[in-house]
């Protein structure tokens, strides 16, 4: 059977999987578990219940295995490795036997929680492999982190960076854009991000706060105008540093390479909550930490949802990812309708002032300040007509295990006309 043809309601076995990875991929692992549950926080996990991490971390292994049996890192291995959460660092020992099992050429990323950045753990996972780190530092303001109720204070942020960039060649540190609840605290995030530079950070990323309908902080009016305000002041300090703009919401050390936790081309989800995306193929697997375990012990890929987009969806998902990091290539694109698309709309976007000509890359544009805050908005777009219903549907999984993911409620999860379009194709693996 052609791998790529429109699946059907078929088994996905890991041979049928590895055949639809239309290149070299990256490996992203997901760590459920938290120790504390951040209320504005959107990702899956749980607070772990007895026993229940050493199963977790057993059926990781095992999922693993199918894919390295499969041959889908093939002989040169993932091009990368990304461990994220969750809380990646709560159970290192347990995370060791599969981060030493994966053949991985280059870089190695784990996010870090602040508290768990103390130089025995750091040199832990130095000598696991890890090659970069991502600290969730959010502000150096207890304040702000109070409000966040955060697990940590400033003073373990700062010493979690400053032990991070003595031993990694790449420390990617997260601040919260907008964190800034009331008036009082205004100015906060740019003097966060000062400090960041300060410190030497190889980048940092400045997320606008999602409000997911389904956490506890629930859905809040966005300040589209703020927002942009405060990514442009945040661009005019990075420039006093000498950073440089290296996406729509990150800054980098000029020397230091991009830590890249969403736009690698293509990777493999492993884990409950992880996704996939294989070129022309979009993957999520099972979010309940339960059902996911299930699932491998029973000997399936443990897959909720499927899409499949095709070569013509596969290279629109490419276009995305590749303007977020300011860019636009029409000739990498691997369709061509989607290059004809681009070549024909872009004299519009440059007539809008949303990109212009790159003077280093005959053919590429570069996305403008203006441009970017388009694609900012559009990101929010995505987060809430797309990634919120998906996770919320997901997520009550949970539920049907007993609720264990008390922190969620799916059911307050803004309807969106546009997901019961966008949701019919998806499939559900059997
Ligand atoms: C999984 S957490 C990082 C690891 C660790 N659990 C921690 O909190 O430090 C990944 C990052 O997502 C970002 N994040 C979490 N919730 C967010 C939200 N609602 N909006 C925007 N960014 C968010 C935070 O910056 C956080 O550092
Ligand atoms: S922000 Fe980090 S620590 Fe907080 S709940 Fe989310 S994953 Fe857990």
């Amino acid at each position: 059977m052609d791998p790529h043809a429109a699946p059907g309601r078929r088994t996905l076995t890991a041979d049928t999987l590895a055949g639809l990875c239309d290149g070299p991929v990256g490996a992203y692992l997901h760590v459920p578990f938290c120790a504390r549950i951040c209320p504005f926080c959107p990702y899956n996990k749980v607070i772990p219940r007895l026993g229940q991490p050493e199963r977790y971390f057993t059926a990781l292994l095992a999922e693993a295995r199918r894919h390295l049996g499969a041959g889908v890192p093939g002989e040169a291995g993932f091009t990368s490795l990304y461990v994220g959460g969750g809380t990646p660092t709560l159970f290192p020992d347990l995370l060791r036997p599969i981060v030493e099992a994966l053949p991985v050429a280059g870089e190695r990323a784990i996010e870090v929680l602040p508290t768990h950045g103390t130089p025995a753990r750091l040199d832990a996972l130095r000598e696991l492999g890890f090659t970069a780190v991502s600290v969730g530092v959010q502000s150096f303001s207890d304040d702000v982190l109070a409000h966040l109720k955060r697990p940590h204070d400033a003073a373990a942020a700062r010493a979690a960076v400053s032990a991070a960039l003595a031993r990694f060649d790449l420390v990617d540190a997260d601040l919260i854009l907008d964190a800034e609840y009331d008036d009082a605290h205004a100015g906060t995030f740019l003097r966060d991000l000062e400090q960041l530079f300060e410190l030497g950070a190889h980048q940092v990323s400045t997320y606008p706060l999602m409000r997911f309908g389904y956490t506890p902080f629930g859905p809040a009016h966005h300040e589209r105008r703020r927002e942009h305000e405060l990514l442009a002041q945040a661009g005019r300090l990075a420039q006093t540093y000498g950073y440089q703009r290296r996406s729509v919401w990150t800054f980098n050390h000029p020397n230091a390479p991009s830590y890249t936790s969403i736009t690698r081309r293509r990777y493999l989800g492993m884990g409950a909550g992880a996704s996939s995306f294989l070129g022309r193929d979009f993957l999520v697997n099972h979010f309940g930490v339960e059902t996911y375990i299930a699932a491998v012990e029973q000997g399936r890929l443990p897959l909720a949802r499927w899409l499949h987009l095709g070569s013509l969806g596969g290279a629109a998902y490419d276009a995305f990812w590749q303007a977020y990091s300011g860019r636009l290539c029409a000739s990498s694109l691997g369709n061509r309708a989607v290059r004809a698309g681009l070549r024909a709309g872009l004299p519009l976007l440059v007539a809008g002032g949303l990109v212009a000509p790159d003077p280093a890359d005959d053919g590429s544009y570069r996305l403008t300040e203006r441009g970017f805050d388009s694609y900012h908005d559009l990101e929010r777009w995505v987060t809430y007509h797309l990634i919120e219903p998906l996770w919320a549907e997901m997520l009550s999984e949970h539920a049907a295990e007993g609720g264990r993911a008390g922190w969620a409620s799916p059911g307050r999860t803004r309807r969106r006309r546009v997901w019961a379009v966008v949701s019919r194709p998806l499939r559900r693996p059997v």
